[in-house]
């Protein structure tokens, strides 16, 4: 049994309740998990395994970079999953999906996760301001909740085998 920490940037909640859905399915396995906003987390002490998440906000991860760097010393000696979530992945844009992987590579940079996903997201008009809507428009950005729960399970029930927890 190990401690496990996913941590999580969210500005909307989506990201929020993906954390949550993975949090969810890696205490299922038998693990003591906690599922954090990544700005609360003061200390990695004590965690034998990492999950880092956040969506992109044009062509950045919120929040990532900030995190790893902040912790690179506790992260450096445990392993590491990332994830991001985005729209490319709902229009299964190959491009915009490079760029994801990307980005997250960048943010995690020296590290080199042991298992990393992009993940489709939600985008809510009602939510965004006038200006956040015209930009998605411009970008032709689709709109709705695109978030897979089945992958993302999927995605969870895997990590304790590749972290090696
Ligand atoms: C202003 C704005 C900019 C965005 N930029 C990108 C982007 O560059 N690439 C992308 O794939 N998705 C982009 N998205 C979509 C978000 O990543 C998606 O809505 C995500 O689910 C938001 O996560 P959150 O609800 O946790 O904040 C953008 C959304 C907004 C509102």
């Amino acid at each position: 049994m190990a401690r496990i920490l996913v941590a999580y940037a969210s500005k909307k909640g989506s990201t929020t309740e993906i954390a949550q859905a993975i949090g969810k399915e890696l205490g299922a396995s038998g693990h003591v998990v906690d599922v954090a906003e990544m700005g609360t987390v003061t200390s990695l002490n004590g965690y034998n395994a990492i999950v880092i998440g956040g969506p992109m906000y044009v062509g950045k991860i919120d929040g990532m970079g900030k995190f790893a760097k902040r912790h690179s010393t506790e992260l450096a000696r445990v392993p590491v999953a990332g994830f991001v979530v985005c729209l490319a992945a709902a229009s299964k844009d190959p491009e915009g999906m490079a760029w994801a992987k990307k980005a997250l590579h960048a943010a995690l940079d020296p590290l080199r996760p042991v298992a990393e996903m992009v993940f489709a997201g939600r985008l809510d008009p009602a939510k965004l301001s006038w200006f956040q809507n015209w930009m998605i428009k411009k970008v032709n950005s689709p709109v709705g909740d695109f978030r897979d729960w089945a992958a993302i399970a999927a995605w969870a029930r895997e990590l304790p085998g590749k972290m090696g927890v």
